[in-house]
């Protein structure tokens, strides 16, 4: 495993039996280690991530795998922006010590053939439109677990539904690990940081701005007393007038377990607005915590 760089402190495994060399390593020293799963393209809100898990263990390692078996047909793998020696540096730089970069024939080699399908948290959401998705999430996150067998593993809220199946996962499968979540880091017109706002146009990515403002606006209402069905057709009409008229979904749900809520005021128990727009290329996801800061 050598260093990549003269000066970089990051090694490199591409095998499950180096990577568990060094996590064992690690393990024998008494040290403990936290995970970042990447599928790479690596932006601020990773390295958050990785700081995240630097804070909580003494030794970080980030994966780096553009999972085909969370893209459908049709969809981005093949264009998916990767940038492997640019990305080795920036985990360098944000404290991690190992990066593990399987290729498919090492995750998925011949003969293949289990999934984990975590039932309900992968049903609606982005579960609606991309239906492959949560299944491909869960398989390789577990596998990645099963193969780094970290302590704490941190994920972003910015895919909150993903966070929530895989905690789901994990306690429903016993794995030894602690899923930790870390806040969505944003750009400064608030843009959630995406591998995929790359995919914009300048005059796109000017308009994808209003995302987030529309979804706190929405948080804003709801947690003002309006009823669920006002709060979310004004949102509507808002990404409309701001130019994002191709709308996956605006909904509120329960944070906790994302039940649908009713069209009437929120209850008191903890909620969350979500959105899934299409802007040019990309599809764009974003979600607010209602009582959450305005950021
Ligand atoms: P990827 O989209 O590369 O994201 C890796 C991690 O970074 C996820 O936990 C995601 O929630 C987090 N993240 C992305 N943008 C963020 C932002 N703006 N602020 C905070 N965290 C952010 O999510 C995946 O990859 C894959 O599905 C993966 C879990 C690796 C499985 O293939």
């Amino acid at each position: 495993m050598p260093p990549i760089g003269a000066d970089s402190q990051i090694e490199v495994a591409r095998s499950i039996e180096s990577l568990r060399a060094r996590v064992d390593g690690w393990r024998a020293d008494k040290l403990t280690v936290g995970f970042v799963p990447t599928m790479g393209a690596l932006h601020r809100g990773h390295l958050s991530l990785i700081a995240k898990a630097a804070s909580l263990a003494d030794r970080v390692v980030a994966s780096i795998f553009v999972n085909p078996k969370q893209f459908a047909p049709g969809e981005d793998l093949a264009s998916y922006p990767r940038q492997e020696a640019r990305d080795l540096e920036l985990l360098a730089s944000a404290g991690c010590q190992l990066a593990y970069l399987p290729d498919a024939a090492v995750m998925y080699p011949p003969g293949f053939q289990t999934s984990v399908a975590v039932a309900e948290l992968s049903k609606g959401l982005c579960g609606e439109s991309r239906p492959h998705f949560f299944g491909g999430v869960a398989t390789v996150v577990c596998k990645l677990l099963n193969q780094a067998r970290p302590d704490i593993a941190v994920f972003g809220e910015k895919d909150f539904q993903q966070l929530l199946v895989i905690k789901r996962m994990v306690r429903d499968l016993d794995m030894p690990v602690e899923i930790v979540g870390a806040p969505i880091v944003r750009e400064a017109d608030g843009l959630a940081m995406s591998s995929r706002n790359a995919y914009l146009s300048a005059e796109e990515r000017k308009r994808a701005g209003a995302l987030n403002r529309v979804i706190a606006d929405v948080a804003r209402d709801l947690e003002n007393g309006a009823r669920v069905d006002t709060a979310l057709r004004s949102g509507r009409a808002a990404l409309e007038a701001a130019g994002l008229t191709k709308i996956d979904y605006l909904e509120a749900r329960s944070a906790e377990n994302l039940t649908p809520l009713g069209p009437g005021p929120l209850a008191g128990a903890p909620a969350r607005v979500f959105a899934a727009i299409f802007v040019g290329k990309a599809r764009l996801i974003d979600n607010w915590p209602v009582g959450g800061d305005r950021g």
